[in-house]
């Protein structure tokens, strides 16, 4: 396992810790859709490593699909999301689990939800790792979270600061000036 990563302040979640709440959603999700017609829908690249785990805790047979978008959120405009690479299959009668890595201001998830919901899926839902309830611009409600956190900005297990820190197995939070 990779050293504790020097630009670190501080480990909020170890890597125990966030396999063991893993398998508690595995196990909730394969509880929650039996009979049902489950896609995982991971929301690149953040939720990568989240949701390569969080399938295989799921005993359930189901199938996983992608989506990428990229956010206008921190440039002041509306929060539009711009979709870069979309589902490959059809969301029609299915049962879709939005997998994404954090919820922050909410927008993302907000705008990504609305547009699927077009697409006459049976359901829209999501299974957030970390979620940062403090921060919501506009509510979105996550029916599976892995962990509520503070407002703090944070890297690892797939999130990034600049494209680094994605494959720390942990979640920490960034020194300021990083
Ligand atoms: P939202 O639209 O503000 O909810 O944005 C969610 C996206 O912002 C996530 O998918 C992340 O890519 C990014 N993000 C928000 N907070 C953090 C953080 O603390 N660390 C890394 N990325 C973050």
């Amino acid at each position: 396992m990779p050293a504790v990563s020097t630009d670190l302040e501080k480990v909020l979640l170890d890597a125990p810790a966030i396999q063991r709440r893993v398998a508690e959603l595995g196990a909730q999700i394969s509880r929650d859709y039996e009979g049902k017609e489950l896609v995982l829908v991971g929301i690149l690249k953040g939720s990568a490593v989240f949701m390569a785990d969080l399938m295989r805790s799921i005993t359930l047979d189901c199938s996983i699909d992608f989506m990428c978008v990229s956010s206008y959120a921190g440039r002041g405009s509306t929060g539009e999301v711009r979709v870069l690479l979309d589902l490959r299959e059809s969301a029609e009668g299915k049962d879709l689990l939005l997998v994404e890595d954090i919820v922050d201001t909410g927008l993302t998830l907000h705008h990504l939800t609305d547009l699927l919901r077009t697409r006459g899926p049976r359901s829209v839902e999501i299974c957030c790792f970390l979620d940062k309830p403090d921060c919501r611009k506009i509510p979105v409600k996550a029916k599976y979270v892995g962990f509520p956190i503070p407002n703090e900005f944070v890297v690892g297990y797939g999130l990034d600061y600049e494209e680094r820190y994605r494959n720390l197995p942990y979640v920490g939070v960034l020194k300021s000036g990083k």
